[in-house]
């Protein structure tokens, strides 16, 4: 593996599948095949891979299956609990008992509530029937004994809420939520069965292992050097791969949009985590800022501090957009400069100015990108100056 893998990953235009990539769609992820090739070219087994903004985690996936150490940070709890469901494996008993609860919700023996007719189309909060479907599947998933079967139970509820409220055009009834929530359970099932399988083929041998390879932080990368949660006996990297917030781009990662409109805090709800925080702090500031002082303020503080947890002959390789690349993607490299590091160039061949820029397929927060501007991001690689 190396560069040319690297710049074919990059341009695939898959979509986001295998392993357990699709247990919740994460704003703004990674490719997987991307984040593999570049895991692959740049780290050997046992090494570590740090990714400060760590999202839903498919850069913590791809490093464990391929038995790698990873660390993961981000300051939104949302993002740490997908992570961590990813992440950490189910044996067979778990997933037996897993396969056996679902089995039972198909069997409902009270009537469930269900909507008029009427009271399935489109609303601007989360319609009555399907808040009392969660509240109840809530319930009955916190009776469960063991935390991982909860949790991996409570991110199907996430996934399914999405597909409910975020995705659809029409809201489904309560009959319909329970029995894509099973359906929804069941590939994750599949997800996590060649997780584990993945990772075995790579050399871990017990589930123990697995858990072992990865810590999930949240909390600002800002300063996270002194933070006593990292494991220092992993550190420094050898690998930085990351995607920061984007300057100007409106991504929301702790809402979902209903219709497409209205914002709520469902995600939150569903798994009893704590929000409380507006949309810029997960993005570095207020994207509507006078040129997005915060932002590249933030970025050459984190990056200090990530300079701080990597090796001296790290790689620092990272996936960006930008609302006004023109202006933004000079101010960037700027801020990454100051912080100690120096861009490198990874292949001259398909990069513009020695970079490599590559269209995003059907992402949300591209839409609101000025049409010259829109669905693309680009990989910068740096190493420590
Ligand atoms: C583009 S997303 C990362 C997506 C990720 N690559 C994936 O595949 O899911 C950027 C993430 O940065 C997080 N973030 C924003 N400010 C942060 C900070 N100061 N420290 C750590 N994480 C931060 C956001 O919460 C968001 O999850």
């Amino acid at each position: 593996m190396g560069g040319q893998d690297i710049i074919e990953a990059l341009h695939a235009q898959d979509r986001v599948k295998g392993l357990t990539h699709s247990f919740y769609k994460y704003p703004a992820r990674f490719s997987p095949g991307f984040a593999r090739a570049v895991i692959e070219a740049f780290t050997r087994p046992g090494e570590l891979v740090l990714d400060p903004f760590v999202g839903g985690g498919t850069s913590v996936v791809e490093a464990v299956a391929l038995r790698r150490r990873a660390i993961g940070i981000d300051v939104n709890e949302l993002a740490v609990f997908v992570a961590r469901a990813k992440t950490s494996p189910l044996g067979p008993r778990n997933l037996k008992e897993v396969e056996r609860w679902l089995h039972r919700l198909e069997k409902p023996r009270r009537t469930i509530v269900s909507p008029s007719v009427n009271g399935m189309g489109r609303s601007k909060g989360v319609p009555w029937w399907l808040k009392i479907t969660i509240a109840r599947l809530r319930r009955k998933i916190s009776a469960l004994q063991d935390p991982l079967e909860r949790n991996f139970l409570c991110c199907a509820l996430l996934k399914t809420g999405q597909w409910a409220l975020d995705c659809s055009s029409e809201f489904p009834s309560s009959r319909q939520f329970i029995r894509r929530y099973v359906q929804d359970a069941s590939e994750m099932i599949c997800g996590m069965k060649s997780y584990v399988s993945e990772g075995k083929r790579s050399g871990l041998s017990t589930l123990q292992q697995f858990r072992s390879m990865r810590r999930l932080v949240c909390r600002s990368v800002i300063e996270a050097e002194r933070d006593a949660r990292l494991p220092k006996q992993w550190l420094p990297a050898k690998l930085v791969l990351t995607s920061p917030p984007y300057p100007g781009v409106h991504v929301l990662y702790h809402r979902w949009q209903i219709h497409g409109r209205a914002e709520t805090p469902a995600p939150y709800w569903i798994t009893g985590l704590q929000d409380g925080f507006g949309g810029a702090f997960y993005t570095l500031g207020d994207r509507r800022e006078k040129e997005n002082r915060s932002y590249f303020r933030g970025i050459r503080i984190a990056f200090q501090s990530i300079r701080k947890l990597v090796r001296h002959d790290a790689t620092i390789v990272q996936l960006i957009s930008f609302s006004n690349p023109d202006i933004q993607l000079s101010r960037y490299l700027a801020a990454v400069s100051e912080a100690g590091f120096s861009e490198v160039s990874l292949l001259e061949s398909r990069c513009s100015a020695g970079r490599a820029w590559r269209s995003v397929p059907g992402r949300k927060w591209y839409a609101q990108l000025k049409p010259s501007h829109s669905a693309r991001e680009v990989l910068l690689i740096h190493k420590p100056a």
